[in-house]
């Protein structure tokens, strides 16, 4: 299938090209580098520099490779960023993702699987494990375009009888080629520093929880939305609520480092837990979490280790 993959040279969209040549797909990327990099991205894929809020190089790659599906991963992810600049979010996350949706619609694209975010759609106090039941309450410029970006996919699902679209709303990613500056980045924060034995920071008391997925389930559930035949939103979770500070312990286990664990100042309105249920996934999906967290973090500090000595 000839697949176009947004964001492909970022941390979760280029294990996703990997794994979809390994599968003989055809893929294109197209990706602007501004987080991604260069080295993650697989050769045998066509690679398209560009930013997805531009209509002529989108238009280009359309007319030029003319996808059947589509990966869309390409976004602004820092939700700090998001907050200083809102407008520009906006731009990236919402009205990028409908630049591509019309021109999916005008190519006949059959299939457009969404990377969305379950950790900042859904606010406090709400069931956990999270399920796609719960109301969407975003507190952050980040969550609503996301949130946004996922009510025009399903906007123009309605208008497109043909056209079968997946949301795919992600806990933590962690894993290898994570870089730090996400959303979701703590374990890619922890390791290197423990590596070099600096200090790490907790902020805190350390006792606030996050659900973590390991990257190649993430990358399991996308293979697995290709295939299905049908439309949906899905969360894509564990399950299970890791403290930062049981996080610190698994890292340092792992790293086997003596690096010395400082607790700093919490951070305002930082959401004291979360963890989404996979229950959906499971049922239509045939997709459940495989790596258990610490067989996960030894995966991603060898990943590191292995660099680190390049
Ligand atoms: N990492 C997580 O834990 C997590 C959790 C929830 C949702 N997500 C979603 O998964 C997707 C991938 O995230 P990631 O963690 O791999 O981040 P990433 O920053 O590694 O990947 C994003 C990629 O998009 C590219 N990009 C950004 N803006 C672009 C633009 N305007 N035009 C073209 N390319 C652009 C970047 O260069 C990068 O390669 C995002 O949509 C994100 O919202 C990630």
């Amino acid at each position: 299938m000839k697949i176009l993959v947004t964001g492909g040279a970022g941390f979760i969209g280029s294990n996703i090209v990997d794994a979809l040549i390994e599968k003989d797909h055809e893929v294109a990327i197209v990706d602007n580098l501004s987080t991604g990099l260069k080295e993650n991205i697989n050769q045998k894929a066509k690679f398209y520099e560009g930013d997805i809020t531009s209509r002529e190089i989108l238009e280009e790659i359309f007319e030029k490779f003319s996808p059947e599906a589509i990966f869309h991963l390409a976004a602004q992810i820092n939700v700090r960023h998001s907050v200083e600049d809102p407008l520009k979010d906006i731009k990236v996350n919402v009205i990028g993702t409908v630049n591509l949706l019309t021109l999916a619609e005008e190519y006949e694209v059959k299939k457009f699987i969404y990377s969305s975010t379950g950790g900042a759609i859904y606010g406090d106090d709400v069931e956990r494990p999270t399920p796609e039941t719960a109301e969407e309450r975003p507190i952050s410029p980040y969550g609503m375009d996301k949130l946004s970006a996922e009510r025009f996919i399903e906007y123009f699902k309605g208008r497109n009888p043909s056209l079968k679209t997946i949301c795919l709303r992600y806990a933590n990613v962690y894993g290898p080629r994570q870089n730090p500056h996400g959303e979701a980045g703590v374990i890619s924060i922890f390791t290197p520093k423990m590596l070099k034995e600096e200090p790490i920071e907790v902020w805190g008391d350390g006792e606030q929880t996050r659900d973590y997925v390991y990257v190649g389930d993430v990358v399991a559930v996308n293979l697995a939305a290709l295939e299905f035949d049908g439309s949906g939103t899905y969360n894509i979770g564990t399950g299970v609520e890791t403290s930062v500070n049981k996080l610190a312990e698994i890292v340092q286990a792992a790293t086997d480092s003596q690096s010395e664990v400082k607790h700093v100042e919490a951070k305002e309105g930082e959401q004291k837990a979360s963890s989404l249920s996979y229950q959906k996934a499971y049922q239509d999906l045939g997709w459940k979490p495989e790596v258990e967290f610490e067989e996960g973090v030894k995966r991603t500090v060898e990943w590191y280790r292995n660099r680190s000595n390049k």
